[in-house]
């Protein structure tokens, strides 16, 4: 009898275990190319909510996976590695936050988490955004009370100018994100002349200024899609490239070299594997579990954005 591949047995575990993938545009190749669906936070957190599953395996990473778990609190949600984690979530421990609102209760914030952040964070939050969609959410927060959006001062920064209000910024962001440089930018462009910078709102604001479209990953495929060139630098993590590659077929797409290692890569994304994606299915292991008052808190501020989204 032929030995089963690995992405067959993955498929069979899949059907077994009533199970659903979910893989963030980040993931290794192989991982988006089995997975039922493919997108950024926002579309994942959305599709975890629509979710008609008994599992769900979340390729991505843990604040990902527990965004998951906080809509779905009856399946059982799998994050084939649990060391996943993100540099983002970890700039704002639960604990500082608490403490800084107490401290400065007088102000009465309206607190803006960005969904990259942990359980603890959401549950201190009013309201969830994503980098897709923080402009049209943070336009509907109260006029009357000051706004401190966390953990991301790159996105918080770019979101305030947009929305032409001020906003107090914790001071976080993304290692990843953080390495690209304005040089850099000048140089790819000068590899690669006229051809459209995109890049991720997390990135520094030397970067933004020099890039032609900032958007969410999602919207970056849109973007590319649209537009008139047919060649393009990204400026993001490069998990991306596979999938502007599929879906948007006959256009050119140049990472950004980086000065410490050739392209940019997100190590916490890059954790999770086909074999742990087999093993989880076959173990049903390991499981990201809440605190249930917890994640009733967290609940609320993400249903909120989800709502808003509509
Ligand atoms: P998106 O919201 O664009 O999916 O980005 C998530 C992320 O982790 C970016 O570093
Ligand atoms: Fe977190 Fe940055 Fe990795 Fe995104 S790329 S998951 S923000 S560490």
């Amino acid at each position: 009898m032929a030995t089963e591949s690995i992405t067959d047995e993955i498929l069979r575990l899949k059907k077994e275990r009533n199970a659903v993938i979910l893989a963030h545009s980040y993931q290794r190749p192989e991982i988006q190319d089995i997975a039922d669906f493919v997108g950024d936070s926002l579309a994942l957190a959305q599709k975890a909510r629509a979710a008609e599953c008994d599992v769900i395996v979340f390729c991505g990473v843990h604040f990902m996976a527990e965004t998951a778990c906080i809509l779905n609190p009856e399946r059982t949600v799998l994050l084939p590695d649990l060391d996943a984690a993100c540099s983002l979530e970890a700039s704002c421990p639960a604990e500082d936050l608490a403490k800084f609102l107490e401290e400065n209760k007088d102000k009465n914030y309206y607190v803006v988490a960005y969904v990259n952040c942990s359980i603890g964070v959401k549950a201190l939050a009013d309201v969830i955004v994503t980098s897709g969609n923080s402009r049209r959410i943070i336009e509907t927060a109260p006029a009357d009370r000051p706004i401190l959006f966390v953990p991301d001062r790159n996105l918080g920064a770019w979101t305030a100018r947009q929305v032409g209000r001020e906003m107090t910024l914790w001071n976080g962001a993304c290692h990843v994100h953080q390495m690209f440089t304005r040089d850099q930018i000048l140089a790819a462009r000068e590899a690669h002349p006229g051809s459209p910078v995109v890049c991720h709102p997390e990135c520094q604001e030397e970067v933004r200024l020099l890039a032609d479209h900032v958007c969410s990953t999602e919207k970056m495929i849109g973007f590319c899609r649209e537009s008139a060139a047919d060649s393009f630098i990204i400026v993001t993590e490069t998990g991306i490239l596979h999938r502007l590659r599929q879906l948007v077929p006959g256009k050119e797409f140049h990472p950004v070299n980086i000065e410490k290692c050739s392209c940019a890569e997100c190590e916490f994304m890059k954790l999770n594997t086909l074999e742990k994606l087999r093993n989880c299915l076959r173990d049903m292991a390991p499981v990201v579990r809440l605190e249930e008052s917890l994640r009733r808190r967290a609940e609320k501020p993400l249903l909120r954005m989800l709502d808003l989204s509509k």
